[in-house]
């Protein structure tokens, strides 16, 4: 039998897996820790894995010998995943000189292997980031989400978002003049945009975009606490467990605990361990900064400076910078 937490309780953090806890979170590899967890016991596993992208934490390997070493970690990750029980494998694109390699590609077939089911193909969509010269600049990333059976934990009603015309009503059939919408909102869909406002300097790290979030710690790719919060609400009960293998600086472990789940999680780097301990403290004691969930992103009213064409781009100044451009080629 689970135990629940009283409302406004402390969760303690543990550093070693025990399953009558709450909130664990394991300094080392990933796959000692799983090694701890019983068979069909996690109810969300939800992650974003090293890139290969050769970030600090990591070394650039070979995109095969990177999906290799997935796969054993994955598999792993199948056996302590409970029968309704989801994962949530949130990643972006390799890019190799030039080229990209959609990781969820890859990935998709890692999964079907074991006899996942995949429901969703979560498309992440971000508003800015680096402005590529020789391809379309990148503005998404992906959550593959996958069940392990056909039956399987989703909560729609705590995860709804407004309508945008909740006045519409049917206009044939039985149902004619009655409202067609429900009234607690309609189902967020499977493209994100709600969540991502200034966050995408974490992937394209653009400085001042960066020290924009509330969230932001030294990690450089670190997720925000309301995608996970999404996840968390509509694929777990109350009291079920949530598992980052990656936990970085811990933002799956604060969704999860600030939502009565509970959490465990990974991360081989102690200074984002450190870190995860600072964030996790400041949320037990109400102090940590968080982006609340569904807060409508921010649209410029155009009004704004940087939203107007500047002085030096209008049609007269145009030519000019032209010709002095062609000078320089
Ligand atoms: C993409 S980041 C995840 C960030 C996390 N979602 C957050 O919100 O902070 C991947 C993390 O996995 C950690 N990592 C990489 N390989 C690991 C392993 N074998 N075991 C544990 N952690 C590992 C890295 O140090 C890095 O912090």
């Amino acid at each position: 039998m689970q135990k629940s937490l009283p409302l406004n309780a402390t969760t303690r953090i543990l550093s070693q897996f025990d399953q009558d806890e709450r909130l664990i979170l394991y300094h080392g590899d990933t796959n000692e820790l799983i090694k701890t967890i019983p068979d069909n016991f996690i109810k969300l596993i939800i992650t974003s894995p090293p890139y290969n992208l050769g970030k600090a934490y990591e070394d650039r390997v070979s995109i095969e010998k990177y999906l290799e070493v997935q796969t054993e970690t994955i598999e792993q990750l199948y056996r302590v995943l409970s029968p309704q029980g989801s994962i949530c494998w949130q990643v972006g694109n390799f890019v190799e000189k030039g080229e990209v390699f959609p990781l969820d590609i890859y990935y998709y077939s890692i999964f079907k292997k074991l006899g996942l089911f995949l429901r969703n193909r979560i498309i992440w969509h971000f508003g800015h980031g680096l402005h590529t010269s020789k391809r379309f600049s990148g503005r998404y990333e992906t959550i593959l989400w996958f069940t392990k059976e056909k039956e399987y934990t989703f909560n729609l009603d705590p995860i709804r978002v407004p309508s945008k015309y909740p006045g519409k009503r049917h206009f044939k059939g039985p149902n004619k003049g009655k409202l067609s919408g429900n009234p607690q909102g309609k189902n967020p869909s499977d493209v994100w945009q709600e969540l991502v406002t200034e966050w995408e300097g974490c992937f394209w790290e653009i400085p001042n975009v960066k020290s924009n979030h509330i969230e932001k710690t030294i990690h450089p790719c670190q997720f925000p606490v309301e995608l996970v919060e999404r996840c968390v609400l509509a694929l777990t009960d109350e009291n079920d467990w949530v598992f980052d293998p990656y936990a970085g600086v811990g933002s799956a472990l604060i969704a999860a605990i600030k939502h009565n789940r509970r959490a465990v999680g990974s991360e081989r780097d102690s200074t984002y361990v450190d870190l995860a301990r600072e964030r996790i403290d400041s949320f037990n004691d109400g102090t940590l900064r968080l982006r609340p969930l569904g807060k409508p992103i921010h649209k410029p009213s155009g009004r704004e400076k940087v939203a107007q064409v500047p002085t030096e781009w209008s049609s007269s100044n145009q030519a000019r910078l032209l010709e002095e451009k062609q000078e320089y080629k």
